[in-house]
């Protein structure tokens, strides 16, 4: 079964079932508000339940997740009843199959009761009590079938984006057709991909290796770029011509000589003048493409174009930009500055943040540039982090309304020791990181011979 039909299943049904218990705390059982609204969670549930026999909501990040993946596109819609539930220490609701509706009127009851205060030891023993073995409340989240598939998948995934880059790269020098059929699956796969798992594609796209750039900074900018649009756009075509859009986005610079592209000294003015024509290089041979996508074009022509329409190229009378071009110029400009190059070493997410954020406004639209931040997590998956206590550290997963303090794994113990059994803590939460743990700051991994790759 798709995963994306799965998550939209399961999306659905978490997104009515927290309006079902904002409509019982604001009103009696019998209210038509309620009536109504069982009505469609129950409906829900029901088409949920033709895909999958269990249903898991996760409670992290302020927001309901599925499989370890936060439901991103109905966190304003649930997040006051998952506060709800964190303050009862709720951490995750099974719903199985076989769920009737007085099993779920009897939970929401339960979960509404402002007298009894229940917490998740509460609501397990009122549910077992009234003999429901169809709704199972959790203190610890599902653990996911297999953490290291999604890595898996997405490793795959990266390696043909970059293998796809090479072949555009190699068509165009020998002046034949783009292989547009292997950019559109390389696309396709990305889109889905990160409908499914967004952490591991973003801990690929921190650590590819730096010796091909030229390739894996597109295959980086179509990552960053879905996922930063996934967050809002639902849908997946879109997605998908995006995602074909940011990997073509560089590729007038085929047009530029090698020995400008990868010169280590800073370009001269003639240098530089050829170099700001690679967006429109880029469109022109893209345009000369039987049935390219327009959307490509645009972007290609537009991804150094600035939020305050500077940059380049400078063109007269200028409409605004596409609002898919400010989301790959956002991630363009993130991947270039925290890359290591020939003539530059690679910065830290929060520094090349830091640098990005005096460019909001101008550079950058500001709500876009606001959910980067969040996506990112100033430390995305895979960064490795020196802790208070120093231990050494490998970031997870990051948390959108705690951005300091993510998911993490710790790998080194403070004596510069490996440790057999790296220990994997939620900084976030209390009961977990008991010690206060936190981030003191990023770490190059190659000081200490470490792949993150390999711990996460
Ligand atoms: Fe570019
Ligand atoms: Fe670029």
């Amino acid at each position: 079964m798709d995963q994306a039909i799965i998550k939209n299943a399961v999306k659905a049904f978490a997104k009515n079932f927290a309006l079902l218990l904002t409509e019982s705390s604001l009103y009696p059982p019998q209210h038509p508000n309620v009536v109504a609204q069982t009505h469609q969670t129950l409906a829900a549930l029901e088409d949920a339940f033709k895909i999958i026999p269990d249903i898991y909501l996760d409670i992290m990040e302020g927001q309901f997740a599925h499989e370890g993946i936060p439901l991103y596109e109905i966190k304003h819609t649930v997040e006051k009843v998952v506060q709800q539930l964190e303050i009862k220490s709720i951490r995750c609701i099974c719903f199985k199959i076989g769920l009737t509706s007085q099993h779920l009127n009897f939970f929401v009851k339960l979960l509404s009761d402002k007298i009894k205060h229940l917490n998740a030891e509460g609501l397990e023993k009122e549910l077992g009590q009234a003999n429901i073995i169809t709704i199972i409340v959790e203190k610890k989240r599902k653990k996911k079938a297999d953490d290291n598939l999604g890595l898996l998948q997405a490793d795959k995934v990266y390696g043909s984006s970059v293998e796809a880059n090479k072949l555009v790269y190699s068509a165009l020098q020998a002046g034949k057709a783009l292989p547009l059929d292997v950019v559109d699956k390389v696309a396709q796969d990305i889109t889905r991909l990160i409908a499914q798992d967004s952490s591991s594609s973003l801990a690929l796209a921190s650590l590819r290796s730096y010796d091909e750039y030229t390739f894996t900074h597109s295959a980086n900018v179509a990552i960053l770029s879905v996922t930063l649009a996934s967050t809002l756009i639902d849908d997946p075509l879109i997605l998908k011509r995006l995602a074909r859009a940011a990997i073509l986005h560089d590729i007038g610079k085929t047009k530029i000589p090698l020995k400008i592209l990868n010169k280590p000294d800073k370009l001269d003015p003639v240098e530089w003048q050829l170099m700001q024509q690679h967006p429109l290089f880029g469109a022109q041979i893209l345009e000369q493409q039987a049935g390219m996508d327009e959307l490509s074009i645009i972007i290609a022509s537009q991804h150094h174009m600035k939020y305050d329409l500077s940059g380049y190229p400078q063109i007269q009378h200028l409409a605004p930009l596409h609002p898919l071009s400010l989301v790959v110029n956002i991630c363009d400009i993130y991947d270039a500055i925290s890359s290591k190059r020939p003539y530059k070493n690679s910065l830290p997410c929060d520094k090349a943040l830091s640098i990005m954020m005096r460019l909001i406004g101008c550079d950058f639209d500001p709500a876009f540039f606001k959910i980067f931040v969040q996506m990112m997590g100033i430390y995305p998956p895979g960064t490795l982090v020196r802790l208070n206590t120093l231990e050494l550290a490998i970031t997870k997963r990051a948390h959108p309304s705690a951005l300091l303090l993510p998911q993490i794994k710790i790998i080194m113990n403070a004596s510069g020791q490996l440790l057999n059994d790296p220990l994997t803590i939620d900084l976030s939460d209390s009961e977990q990181n008991k010690t206060q743990r936190s981030i003191e700051e990023t770490v190059d991994p190659s000081l200490f011979g470490i792949n993150p790759l390999d711990f996460i």
